[in-house]
């Protein structure tokens, strides 16, 4: 049986943007252009060193916060602009079930092969939406997990998103977590990676950064913006995680992919003290109601 995919917002749906990819596909739901173009270069940037450390150092903060249950197949998580539905596979093998909502038509393919192959589709209800308008997709109260991955920086109100993704947690044990792109990150990387001390000036107050993947751009955010957020959405930080704290300023002669491993298990060490949160390429926050 294929994962269950609904489109969601009919009405919504009908005032967004349409237009028909080569494939046939309705690229409809209002959300980031660039992830219809090509889907499976995000697929295969996950698969890379950086992309790998991104993904299980923020799923192994999250495995570190799930709520405890002794029916694990009890819990219900949100995995909010899914992509690939990576973090919605791994929460599902654990018994876990998910809904990935993401407005990409190609992402949401890309995530339902991905399901499939991994023998977890009949845990995995994909929708397709927009996050701007979780309160019109999913029940109020309904989620003992929900993810926010690197979505926030592509959204116009990241506010609304996480006062609507506070607004579906089932109640104080359930855990939020978002992940997002810190600002102070760019600066170091094109300081010491890039050598560009132009770039890492220009990068010390900018609000947006520059997305290499596709080349957009991408929010950037501070801790202090990120705390305000989750405060104004009503939810109490029970966590801050650097992600990535270390890996992308290492010297060349590093090899990301033989060290992985080592690196690993050092940005977990780093990744839980908070005097390495503000160098983070990534800051994960794990919140409650
Ligand atoms: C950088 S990817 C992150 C994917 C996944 N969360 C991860 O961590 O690998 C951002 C995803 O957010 C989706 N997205 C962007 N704007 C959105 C919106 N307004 N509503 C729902 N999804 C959105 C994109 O289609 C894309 O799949």
């Amino acid at each position: 049986m294929p994962a269950q995919r609904v489109s969601v917002s009919r009405a919504r749906l009908d005032e967004a943007v349409r237009a028909v990819t080569p494939e046939g596909h309705m690229a409809t739901v209002k959300g980031e252009s660039r992830f219809e173009s090509d889907a499976s270069r995000y697929a295969a940037y996950l698969d890379t060193p950086e992309g790998r450390l991104r993904a299980d150092l923020s799923f192994a903060n999250v495995q570190d916060f799930l709520p405890a249950r002794p029916d694990v197949n009890s819990l219900r998580a949100l995995d909010l602009g899914c992509g690939t539905a990576a973090a919605s596979i791994r929460l599902a093998r654990l018994g876990i079930h998910v809904t990935a909502v993401d407005s990409s038509a190609a992402m949401l393919d890309v995530a339902e092969r991905g399901s499939a192959e991994a023998g977890v589709h009949d845990r995995i209800g994909l929708q397709q939406g927009d996050a701007v308008d979780l309160t019109n997709i999913c029940t109020a109260r309904s989620f003992d997990i929900v993810l926010c991955h690197n979505l926030l920086e592509y959204v116009d109100e990241p506010g609304v998103v996480l006062r609507g993704a506070a607004s579906v947690l089932r109640g104080p044990s359930a855990i939020l977590s978002v992940l997002v792109r810190n600002q102070a990150g760019e600066v170091l990387k094109a300081a010491l990676r890039a050598g560009d001390l132009a770039a890492a000036e220009q990068s010390l107050d900018a609000e947006w950064g520059q997305e290499s993947l596709y080349g957009g751009r991408v929010r950037l955010f501070t801790p202090e913006a990120v705390d305000a957020l989750l405060k104004d959405a009503s939810l109490t930080i029970a966590a801050r995680r650097g992600v990535r704290t270390i890996a992308d300023y290492l010297p060349e002669r590093i090899s990301r992919a033989a060290e992985y491993e080592r690196t690993f298990a050092l940005e977990r060490r780093m990744g839980s003290r908070e005097e390495f949160l503000g160098i983070a390429r990534y800051m994960q926050y794990l919140a409650r109601l």
